[in-house]
């Protein structure tokens, strides 16, 4: 992911050990992963209700899942099919324990398949928005559907559930599904055909507020107050005496973890910031001046620009560029922990999304591991134990605790920008000339951004330096200067990207000032490029 201290080596896979020790003090649920691209939605609305959940593999064994000891349990949807023989199922313990169930989508299938029920295969396949009638209240409904009432959801299924299992009732119907809703309330069982997770089921958190709240007990104990004094507790038991180095990259995630380990550690704590040259205008100073000066974090900066860009010199292929400036990294990073005399730890802003076991499609586990988004790897012979303190929390999650911790909002509340930075974002050869043109042309679109009260809305915003040469005419004279290209997407997660839809007057005036004020740009396109195909970054 963007922005995660950029000396991550491939992340860690989930220990059960590591990932669980907010669940031995807090109430919590848990979510069987079927492999829908949506489950850690679930979780992030699970947790907007104050619980702490975990995602796990539908693989999971049944001692595991009773060790957790949650006081729920959500079956996600998933890509398989019900009706085909080998295909994925709960294990039957979920069902024996006594706890509240809720099956999503797949997950409703597969319960009513393993209880006795039935699910087809269906000819009216019902995918985006779709109506449900309420047919009968429910607690899953309570204060949100009235019965009669017509409401809006998100469908994406082709099977659905044909006969009910013993004990269960039909609490909502839609054209598609006969059962889009399901209840035993007597078991606390419940199944929706729809996806309560995302936002065009309107009132989805309403529905999981009710399953978490009024159907689980669960009271919402899990608070950025309550983590942040546990986390603190938690380092200072791990780390001991010894000391710690952290890689700052100036982004949100090595951001909160370098403040939130000074506050448990102090001065045990060293960051070092490893300033390659390629950041965006003015922000070496300042996160220089917030560690240093505002929170009296011992860091080290180290700038390196020359020897990053001139190891750059005459590279153009995008992965040469990359593999560069990840070596480097790991060698300048390396140099000067050894200079301090080197450390115990080494921490890292590894967060939950890269320690979840995820499932593939076929149903085997795997894990979910983003190493080309990370700059390098841990160097081998680094002897060093692994401090992660944001490894239970999801990026929103992370932001909050920023907030809790002070740190300001330009930081916390910062785009995510990628390891290898303005070098992927100037295709072709990398020059210092050609920096300090990206990074006014830059500095002009994010400020019109923020001028127009959008910067909040986007995932991410950034100009790109484009390696063509067009003709233009200023006043009475022909240029023949450099093209750049607008890149702005909304992203959940940087996974899939919708481009952001600016007004043409907006563009315009962007493309006015770069062009007037940027010496050597003379022509702006703006990319309109969603992810899938294109991906965020041009490199
Ligand atoms: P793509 O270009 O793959 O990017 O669609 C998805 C997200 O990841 C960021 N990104 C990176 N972040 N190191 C990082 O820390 C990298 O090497 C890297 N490459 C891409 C990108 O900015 C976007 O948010």
């Amino acid at each position: 992911m963007a922005d995660t201290t950029p000396v991550s080596p491939t992340p860690a896979q989930g220990n059960l050990q590591d990932i669980t020790e907010s669940s031995e003090r807090h109430q919590r649920l848990l979510i069987l992963d079927f492999g829908s691209q949506v489950t850690q939605l679930i979780a992030r609305r699970l947790r907007e209700e104050g619980v702490y959940c975990e995602i796990w593999p539908f693989t999971a064994d049944e001692a595991r899942i009773r060790a957790f000891g949650p006081m729920g349990i959500v079956l996600s949807g998933g890509p398989a099919s019900v009706t085909e023989g080998a295909s994925p199922r709960a294990p039957q313990a979920v069902f024996e324990m006594g706890l509240p169930v809720l099956g999503i989508c797949y997950g409703q299938q597969t319960m009513c398949a393993q209880l006795g029920g039935q699910v087809e295969g269906s000819d009216h396949r019902e995918f985006g928005r779709a109506h449900v009638q309420v047919a009968d209240d429910c607690a899953l409904f309570h204060g949100v559907w009235e019965k009669g009432a017509r409401e809006q959801v998100w469908m994406s299924h082709g099977d659905r559930v044909t006969a009910l299992p013993p004990g269960f009732r039909a609490v909502a119907t839609s054209e598609g599904a006969p059962f889009a809703a399901i209840a035993d309330d007597t078991r606390r069982f419940y199944g929706v055909q729809f996806h309560p997770e995302v936002v065009h089921t309107p009132h989805g958190h309403a529905l999981l507020k009710n399953f978490v709240r009024r159907i689980c007990g669960a009271t919402g104990d899990w608070t950025m107050g309550a983590f942040r004094q546990e986390e603190i507790e938690r380092i200072r038991a791990k780390v001991g005496k010894g000391k710690v180095v952290c890689g700052l990259s100036g982004g949100v995630d090595s951001s909160v973890a370098a403040v939130l380990l000074h506050e448990a550690i102090g001065d045990q704590l060293t960051c070092i910031y490893v300033d390659h040259g390629l950041m965006r205008g003015g922000e070496t100073e300042q996160v220089v001046s917030t560690f240093r000066d505002r929170f009296n974090i011992k860091l080290i900066h180290r700038d390196a620009s020359d020897l990053f860009l001139g190891a750059l010199a005459g590279v153009t292929d995008p992965e040469v560029k990359r593999k560069t400036i990840g070596r480097l990294f790991i060698e300048v990073f390396e140099e000067e922990q050894e200079k301090i005399g080197g450390a115990d730890f080494l921490a890292q802003g590894t967060l939950y999304p890269d320690v979840i076991e995820s499932v593939s499609a076929t149903g085997g586990p795997s894990v979910t591991i983003k190493s080309h988004h990370n700059v390098g790897g841990l160097p081998e012979g680094m002897r060093m134990q692994l401090v992660e303190p944001l490894r239970e929390l999801f990026k929103d999650e992370v932001r909050a605790l920023g907030r809790e911790l002070g740190v300001p909002e330009a930081i916390v509340g910062r785009h995510p920008f990628p390891g290898p930075g303005l070098a992927i974002r100037i295709p072709g050869e990398v020059t210092r000339e050609k920096v300090a043109i990206l990074q006014k042309a830059d500095a002009i679109f994010l400020e019109e951004i923020r001028n127009a009260g959008l910067y909040d809305a986007i995932w991410q915003a950034f100009v790109v330096l484009l390696p063509v040469r067009t003709v233009g005419v200023m006043g009475d004279g022909r240029t023949y200067d450099q093209a750049c290209a607008l890149r702005a997407v909304t992203s959940t997660d940087g996974m899939t990207a919708d481009v952001y839809p600016f007004d043409i007057a907006f563009l315009s005036r962007v493309a006015n000032r770069v062009v007037n004020e940027v010496r050597g740009i003379n022509r702006v396109a703006f990319d309109v490029t969603s992810k899938p195909p294109g991906t965020i970054e041009w490199e």
